[in-house]
This record gives C-alpha cells, structure tokens and sequence, in this order.
C-alpha cells in the first residue's frame, strides 16, 4: 500500500540578505534533504528544538510554501507539478490546525460562519447542506449547537481550540497538519484536547503530521516519531522505538529535557547539559550539525555528515558513532552521554579537540 504523503529529498532556502545587486547573500537552510512517509489514518509526530524546521517541513509538504527541491505525493498526486486549479480542489482534503486558537478565529465572526467558513470556499455545497455540517462537527467537537450563534470571544481557550478544530475537519480532510496545536493551552485543556484529537482521528480516520517541541505529547500522539535538528531528519522510526530506544545523541538531549511523569523517575534522571548555543542556520556547522555540541562527538563528526540510515525494524539514526552500537540506545546512550558531558566539563581543552 502506498503513503498518503510521501515526501522524498524535500529542501528549502530562505534568502534573509542580497547584496547590492540583488543576488541572495544569507540563506537560512530551513529544510534539508527531508523524506518521510505518512499513512492513511496514522501519526507522524515531528519533534525538535525551536527554529529546527518543524513548522516549514510541514508547510512544504502541505504546498503552502515552495520547496527549492525534491518531490511531495499526497494521494498518488505529485504536488508540486499539480496546477493551481487542481491544488485547489486537492485543498480540502488537506487542512490545518495551528497553535494559537486566539488569533486563528475572527473575532467578528460567529462560530457558524467560521466552521462553515472552508465549505463556503471550496463552493460544492447548498447553505443548507453547511449549516447541517457545522452542527454536526459541533458536536463532534464537544461544543454545542447553540454555539453557532456566538462569537469566539464567549469561549475560554480550550473551547475555541474545538471551534480551530471542528473549521480544519469540516471539509472532511484526510490529512491534517497541526503544527504545536496545544502548547497555547493551560496543562489540564492541553490533555481534553489531545484526547479529542486522538477521538476524531480514530472516527474519521485521518492521518496527522503533528509538530511539538514536547517529545512527551509527540509520544503520546504517533505511530511514527521524526526528530529533526537543524533542518534535517537525524533519527524516524516507530514512536517507541524512538521515544525509549532512541539512538541519536541530539534525541537522547531531548529526552532528558523533557520532564518525566514519575517525580522518582525525574529525580533519577541525569540531564544532558549541552555546551554552547544552537548552531546558525545561515552557516551550519560541518559534518554532523550537532557535533559542536555533543558529548560523543569525534573527529570525524566534524568533517563528514552522518548519513540516515535505517535498521530492519524501520527504525533509522543519522549518527557515526551510535549507528554501528547496539547498546548505545535509551538509557545506556543517556548514561554514556551525563558521563562523556562530566568528562567534556573537567577537561574542556581535550573534548573540545576531539570535537571539532
Ligand atoms: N519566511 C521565512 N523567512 C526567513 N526565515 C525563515 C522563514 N520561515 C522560517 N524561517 C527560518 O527557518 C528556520 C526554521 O523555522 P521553523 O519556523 O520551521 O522552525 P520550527 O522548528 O517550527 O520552530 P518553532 O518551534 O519555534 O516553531 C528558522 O531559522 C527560521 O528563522
Ligand atoms: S555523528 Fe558524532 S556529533 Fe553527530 S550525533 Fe553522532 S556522535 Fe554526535
Ligand atoms: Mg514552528
């Protein structure tokens, strides 16, 4: 069976500065030589520190923006050859949820005409037909009928993210991005919400690309996890393998970042305290992008770019060291990274030549 998205060596540039004569002179490379799969019905959780390129990766595979490179197939549909029109039609079955439910509604306009707002566009239904589809997405939602009469501002924020939600499932979609769709909600919506996500998805059967920064929510959402730094994929694979096995160093710094749910567990846990800020994405590091600041990082790391490769469980890191140990995985990787991380702050000099 073939994915619904398909994303095969996807890159984008932004041109921030031109020289006099107009000519790009500072890229930021947003995306690099992306490819994924998502299945019909499934998860793609993507995970990574701010400005790693979650948000554009999902914009590209979307076509809402442009990539420089590479090929996206939604549907068996070559989205990047396929002509506004047919875009177009290809719209509402592709929609998106994003994260700040304040400014994604209009506050002038009630609930009603919000939800029915996409029908409206695409132009293949009576007014009739769309007012019986908004009160039955209400409910769908978790909102009232009476709801259609009211404007945003009645709602708290978890109910006028049901209000995002139901305008994204009204066309039917059978992918949804939602990009960071709960990290505007107070901790208790965060999980109604979540939990309504996963209920929608399961009745409706969609396929999400979903986008958190919080490798916790990701885990609890996918079937498959992305973590991505720097505008690359360094390690994709089944969300457990990932989210408990994981391999790649940058992964294992996320985790121990992310608060665990056990307060025992958490006290236990050693944190991986990088070194150094995140790289620029106008000029990337060398090699791997992470190895100014990983513990494990050798000397080859700052000459030749890892590349992704994948074992037979699907489950593939993009790392020279890891990629060859098999017990360089969940805890043991962390442990070995607290450790390399004690020896990198006792002598600075020694690590520091090893990684650069
Ligand atoms: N339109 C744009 N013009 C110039 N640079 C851009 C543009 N959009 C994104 N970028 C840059 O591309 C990089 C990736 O940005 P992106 O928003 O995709 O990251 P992100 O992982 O979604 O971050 P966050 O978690 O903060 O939302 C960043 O360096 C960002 O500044
Ligand atoms: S390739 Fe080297 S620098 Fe990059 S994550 Fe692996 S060990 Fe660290
Ligand atoms: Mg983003």
């Amino acid at each position: 069976m073939s994915a619904l998205l398909s994303v095969r060596d996807v890159s984008r540039n932004f041109v921030i500065r031109r020289d006099l004569l107009g000519r790009p002179r500072d890229l930021v490379h947003a995306v690099d030589d992306v490819s994924f799969d998502v299945d019909s019905g499934q998860t793609l959780g993507i995970v990574g520190e701010s400005g790693s390129g979650k948000s554009t990766l999902g914009r590209l595979a979307m076509r809402l923006i442009e990539a420089d490179d590479g090929r996206i197939t939604f549907a068996g549909q070559d989205l990047r050859t396929l002509s506004p029109r047919r875009l177009r039609e290809l719209r509402p079955a592709m929609t998106m949820i994003f994260q700040d439910p304040y400014s994604a509604l209009d506050p002038r306009w009630t609930v009603g005409r919000l939800v029915a707002e996409p029908l409206r566009v695409a132009g293949s239904t009576t007014a009739v037909e769309q007012r019986a589809a908004v009160a039955e997405m209400l409910g769908l939602v978790g909102l009232d009928t009476d709801a259609v009469d009211r404007r945003p501002s009645a709602f708290s924020g978890g109910q006028r993210q049901r209000i995002v939600i139901a305008r994204a499932l009204i066309t039917r979609p059978r992918l949804v991005f939602c990009d960071e769709p709960v990290s505007a909600l107070d901790v208790s919506t965060r999980a109604l919400v979540l939990g309504l996500l996963r209920d929608l998805q399961r009745d409706l059967g969609l396929a999400y690309l979903f986008v958190s920064h919080d490798l916790g929510v990701v885990e609890a959402m996918s079937d498959r996890i992305a973590v991505m730094h720097l505008g690359s994929i360094v390690e994709i694979g089944p969300a457990e393998a990932v989210a408990r096995h994981y391999r790649h160093p940058y992964t294992a710094s996320l985790v121990s970042a992310s608060p665990a749910p056990d307060p025992v567990a958490q006290r236990a846990r050693r944190r991986v305290v990088l070194a150094g800020d995140p790289p620029s994405p106008v000029d990337p590091p060398p090699g791997c992008a992470f190895h100014p600041r990983c513990p494990l990082a050798h000397p080859i790391c700052g000459k030749r770019k890892p590349p992704l490769r994948a074992g037979s469980d699907g489950h593939a890191v993009a790392c020279h060291v890891t990629n060859g140990d098999p017990l360089l995985t969940g805890a043991a990787l962390l442990s070995r990274m607290t450790g390399a991380a004690d020896a990198l702050v006792r002598t600075p000099n020694t690590a520091k030549g090893t990684a650069s």
